[in-house]
């Protein structure tokens, strides 16, 4: 449970004002659930194995580049898991995803919606840095993808949040537009985990006016998740 105080502060990052934030009515909230036994838990061994290829990785040009692989942090058991791009310069130095400035930006916008950090599993749709921080490529987004789908294989999370246009479309394959894609529920994989999209906090830090649009999707995301039938 995140305090009062400290969800004022995300909400306010977000641009949202406290009077606008209406609790949900009976509905259980999106706080994370308590992990039940029968939830499905990464194998540690296959995660050890699925980190020890990650880093190793020579599948495209990006490894000769990059200081260290990204794989991903967070709970490997979480009910959220949350897909963003690529990592930038600060992330490839300290091997955790969205540890810059949009990284303190996504963690606000998850505590809007209740979800500390260390709660969900965060991952990118490239594990190594593209230089200069350009788009990921076509082909760098092939050959990796399949680590993304052996992580949400693995953590099952029971829902999945696409930060920004390359998320969304390499997770969806689609080249709709991001417009298009917010504000609907996809599903992903033969579970058909829903997914929502929204945009990157980094776009949202050059372009706060749509930081309205986001919360949006998080209480669309949070409203998917509390709907979501009770686990076997
Ligand atoms: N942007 C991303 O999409 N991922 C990161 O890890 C950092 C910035």
């Amino acid at each position: 449970m995140i305090d009062p105080q400290r969800r004022a502060a995300y909400l306010e990052a977000l641009g949202i004002d406290r009077w606008m934030v209406r609790q949900p009515s009976a509905a259980p909230t999106s706080a994370p659930a308590a992990v039940s036994s029968a939830a499905p838990a990464a194998d540690a061994d296959a995660w050890s194995e699925l980190k020890r290829c990650v880093a190793e990785c020579t599948r495209c040009e990006l490894h000769r580049s990059r200081k260290q692989t990204v794989f991903g942090v967070g709970d490997p058991k979480a009910k959220w898991m949350v897909v963003g791009e690529a990592p930038g310069a600060d992330e490839d130095r300290q091997g955790e995803p969205f540890v810059g400035a949009a990284g303190q930006l996504l963690n606000a916008m998850l505590g809007a919606i209740e979800l500390p950090r260390e709660t969900v599993f965060i991952a990118n749709i490239l594990k190594c840095r593209p230089p200069e921080n350009r788009d990921p490529r076509p082909e760098e987004i092939r050959e990796c993808l399949s680590y993304l789908h052996q992580q949400i294989e693995q953590v099952a999370p029971r829902i999945l949040l696409a930060f920004g246009r390359v998320a969304a479309q390499s997770l969806l394959g689609t080249e709709a537009t991001l417009a298009k894609l917010r504000g609907t529920v996809h599903r992903f994989g033969p579970r058909q985990i829903p997914v929502i999209v929204t945009y990157h906090p980094a776009y949202l830090l050059r372009t706060p006016s749509d930081k309205r649009k986001a919360w949006e999707d998080l209480k669309l995301a949070r409203q998917v998740f509390a709907e979501l039938p009770a686990e076997a």
